[in-house]
């Protein structure tokens, strides 16, 4: 039973606002609700897609959190993986870290069939090759995982301005049944793509300061009243609406 595992977690708010930080807490909070949901056998795992972003190192105290593991890529990902599963792994892919969308293979370039399966597939590399990678995460170990996207600015499938990945969409159709959780952060409300701001079903809301932010809010559903609230808010103060 995964019915509760329906998550598509949009945390919206200008620079500074505090995004990574509430987005940190948020996958903490996550993990520990995946723990009390049927079925677990192990910790879910959690997966960060930086791109150019800045996932929070160190807590209030300036300390290092020790739960958080950096990996230059997603073989050195799944190396660690295959030792524990524990913690949060940003994972900054490499430029030739390529996946077929249909077969999941490595080594698929662009514009041409699958060497694996001849497939004309979907190249999946960057933020969707993490968001593959936590896809599979949940399917072997039959449990659940998170995928956080940094600045969705920088998954090219999933912003505003370009084509919609079909194999992205097709993950947000599966969700629940996938026990995948999805998060993003976005400094301006209009940049994912409004089919993912259409399937966001719980936004966080920190500061922004602009119309046009409350105008492409308002057009995925959030009620004005929220919208009121949201300018009032200051530096890390954050609301939840809940679709
Ligand atoms: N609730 C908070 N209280 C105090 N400082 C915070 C809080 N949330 C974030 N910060 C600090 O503010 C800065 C920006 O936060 P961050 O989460 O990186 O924002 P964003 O991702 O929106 O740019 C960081 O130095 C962070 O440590
Ligand atoms: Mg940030
Ligand atoms: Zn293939």
């Amino acid at each position: 039973m995964s019915g509760g595992w329906n998550y598509t977690i949009g945390v919206y708010g200008k620079p500074g606002s505090g995004k990574s930080t509430a987005a940190l807490r948020r996958l903490l909070d996550l993990r520990a609700e995946a723990r009390k949901l049927p079925g677990w056998r192990r910790a879910p795992y959690l997966f960060v897609f930086e791109g150019d972003g800045d996932f929070p190192r160190r807590g209030r105290d300036g300390l290092r959190l020790s739960f958080v593991h950096d990996h230059g890529s997603i073989a050195a990902c799944e190396a660690r993986l295959a030792q524990t599963a524990d913690g949060i792994h940003v994972v900054r892919p490499r430029l030739d870290e390529v996946y077929c969308s249909i077969c999941e293979s490595p080594g698929r370039g662009l514009g041409r069939e699958c060497s694996a399966c001849g497939a004309q597939s979907e190249r999946l590399d960057g933020g969707l090759a993490v968001a593959l990678l936590a896809v599979r995460a949940a399917r072997l170990s039959r449990g659940y995982a998170v995928c956080y996207f940094d600045e969705i600015a920088f998954v090219p499938g999933a912003k505003n301005g370009g084509q919609f990945s079909g194999w992205f969409s097709s993950r947000q159709a599966v969700r629940r049944h996938d026990r995948v959780a999805w998060v993003y952060s976005t400094q301006c409300a209009s940049w994912p793509h409004p089919d993912l701001r259409k399937l966001t079903n719980e936004f966080r809301l920190l500061r922004m300061d602009d119309a046009m932010d409350a105008r492409a809010l308002r057009l995925s559903s959030v009620p004005p009243e929220v919208l009121d609230a949201q300018a009032r808010l200051q530096y890390f103060e954050q609301l939840v609406y809940r679709k």
